[in-house]
């Protein structure tokens, strides 16, 4: 009981195997609402709540909204094109991904994630498995996507060659990751690119504004702000200055300023429309 209990105080509520199964239960009605509204081969409500939550999730019409409005954030600031080199690291289900399917020609996209389930989805989703998409498990270790992988995330090296991709993005991941783990991938981010490359990474930047009616970053240890004492890595904020230096000690420049999210408040700060977390851009050298 009082592990249970501590699931519930944690937060993680498709951990707790109870949950678990009354979301199975709703995969059914929610599979019938999602050809409703024309969007059929989505993966399964109970998988796409562990990387997208409960908020809007019935019938799937945030969840593919959402990853069209990614995919042209993509265009918009990263200037991708249908024959880009693509990674996203920490891909969820493949809310982007589903998007990209349909957008890339001749590039490649690899989405690679920490959490076994939703990345079992990726591959088995009939819309993602076409020519150049590939899906790449990586057992990091994470409180709360993956209490068990083998890999310290500070640690691993991706299994990439240097100087591979156009564009690099992580959609609400370095917001669920602590300061070693980030620094570490912003070093391996650093090295995967090829010159000329862009970062895409969306995050809660503790800078001036932060302050939110819902959400609040009270605790900080090393670089990171969180907002949940128990566990962490449940939601993750830093400075810009922490990103800037640890980008530019890898001799990148930041892209563009960082772009508002909806999440702060005063709300005049929000200049991205529907998307809740901000976003920073940086960019490596085309002549390195
Ligand atoms: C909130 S979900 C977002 C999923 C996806 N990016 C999207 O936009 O739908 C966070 C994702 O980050 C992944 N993640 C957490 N820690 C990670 C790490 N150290 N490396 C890679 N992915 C990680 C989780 O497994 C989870 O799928």
């Amino acid at each position: 009981m009082r592990r249970f209990l501590k699931k519930f105080v944690k937060g993680v509520a498709w951990q707790n195997p109870i949950i678990n199964i009354v979301l199975k239960l709703i995969d059914p009605v929610d599979s019938v609402l999602c050809k409703i509204s024309g969007n059929s081969g989505l993966p399964k409500y109970s998988i796409r709540v562990r990387s997208n939550g409960f908020n809007g999730q019935l019938g799937g019409q945030r969840f593919a909204k959402n990853g069209r409005f990614l995919q042209s954030l993509l265009e918009k600031h990263c200037e991708i094109t249908p024959s880009s080199d693509i990674l996203e690291i920490g891909c969820g289900c493949g809310r982007t991904a589903i998007s990209l399917s349909g957008y890339l020609e001749e590039g490649t996209y690899i989405g690679m994630d920490i959490e076994q389930t939703s990345l079992k989805a990726c591959s088995e989703n009939k819309k993602l498995q076409r020519d150049g998409f590939t899906f790449d498990f990586l057992d990091v270790q994470n409180d709360e996507f993956n209490p068990s992988g083998k890999h310290k995330a500070d640690e691993y090296r991706f299994p990439y060659n240097d100087n591979s991709f156009d564009t690099i993005f992580l959609v609400s991941v370095f917001t669920h990751m602590l300061t070693d783990d980030v620094t570490h991938y912003i070093d391996e981010i650093s090295r995967l690119l090829k010159p000329g490359g862009s970062a895409f990474i969306t995050t809660f930047l503790m800078d001036d504004g932060a302050e939110s009616e819902g959400l609040n970053f009270p605790f900080k240890a090393q670089d990171h702000f969180y907002a949940t004492e128990e566990m962490p890595e449940i939601a993750v904020g830093y400075l810009k200055s922490f990103y800037d230096n640890n980008f530019h000690k890898n001799g990148l420049s930041e892209k563009k300023n960082p772009v508002f999210g909806k999440w702060r408040s005063p709300q005049e700060l929000n200049n991205i429309g529907d998307f809740s977390q901000d976003i920073v851009l940086y960019q490596k050298p085309k002549n390195v």
